[in-house]
């Protein structure tokens, strides 16, 4: 894994269009933050900055343009984004969230668009110094159920959720094979589950991959003996301990 080496923990979000990133990246958010008592930080891409937001407005609803001109525009949106803001926030020891990260690029851009998937990566890691999450979370849902979800919102589609359903099943395909080829750093969930359910795999995995079980593990415990019970797991989520570390 490259340069994961700063006192903050990075996880990244990752799935196709409406499969329910942006809910759990804040629940997993708030329960962080509970549970480390360190700052949490929930950005995304594109448009995590503000320099991002004119990015973002570029590539989502702009002019038509060539598969090159899209990745290269998500790459300076992940450049500035990196360097103003992801890595100043690890630096203070704090939780970085994102809501999508490189490995959109490579699902979108390679996956979807067809561009090389060693050249999308590439361009990513040099746009990003080297940056990789502790953790990504890939939320795998059928592009069809998606698309019945984005439908029922009534918002206006922007250019990539236009792209149609081939581009949607190659950006899934692309997503599982790379999760496949590194599951230290994925988590790959069922998102076609309840809400609570996903978090609840979600808490666990994430825990596991940041070194954070013994702490979830001693407030399980205090929360079943606060409730004379076995079973304080649901508790322990809502009322974990502050101030203690992981990883390290
Ligand atoms: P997002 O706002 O996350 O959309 P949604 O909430 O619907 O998932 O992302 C906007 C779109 O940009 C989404 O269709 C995925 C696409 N995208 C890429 O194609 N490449 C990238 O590198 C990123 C970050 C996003």
């Amino acid at each position: 894994m490259a340069d994961v080496s700063t006192p903050g923990f990075f996880i990244s979000f990752e799935g196709g269009d409406g499969v329910g990133k942006s809910t759990q990246a804040r629940l997993l958010g708030d329960w962080l933050a509970g549970l480390t008592g360190r700052e949490v930080v929930l950005t995304r891409e594109p448009g995590g900055t503000d320099l991002g937001k004119e990015l973002r407005a570029a590539v989502l609803h702009g002019a038509d343009m060539g598969p090159r001109a899209e990745a290269l525009l998500y790459a300076a949106d992940r450049a500035h984004h990196v360097e103003s803001l992801i890595r100043p926030a690890l630096e203070r020891g704090a939780v970085v969230i994102t809501d999508r990260y490189l490995d959109s690029s490579v699902a979108y851009q390679a996956g979807g668009r067809t561009l090389g998937e060693d050249d999308v990566e590439h361009l990513s890691l040099w746009a990003t110094d080297g940056l990789l999450p502790d953790a990504t979370v890939l939320l795998d849902l059928d592009p069809s159920v998606a698309a019945e979800r984005r439908a029922g919102t009534g918002e206006t589609p922007d250019r990539l959720e236009r792209a149609g359903e081939e581009f949607h099943r190659r950006t899934r395909e692309a997503y599982l094979r790379r999760a496949g080829t590194d599951p230290d750093r994925w988590i790959v969930v069922d998102a076609a589950r309840l809400v609570e359910d996903i978090q609840a795999q979600i808490r666990v995995d994430v825990a596991a991959r940041l070194g954070l079980t013994p702490v979830v593990t001693e407030a399980v415990t205090e929360a079943a003996e606060r409730h004379g019970t076995e079973s304080g797991n649901r508790a322990a989520t809502d009322q974990a301990p502050r101030g203690q570390e992981g990883r390290a």
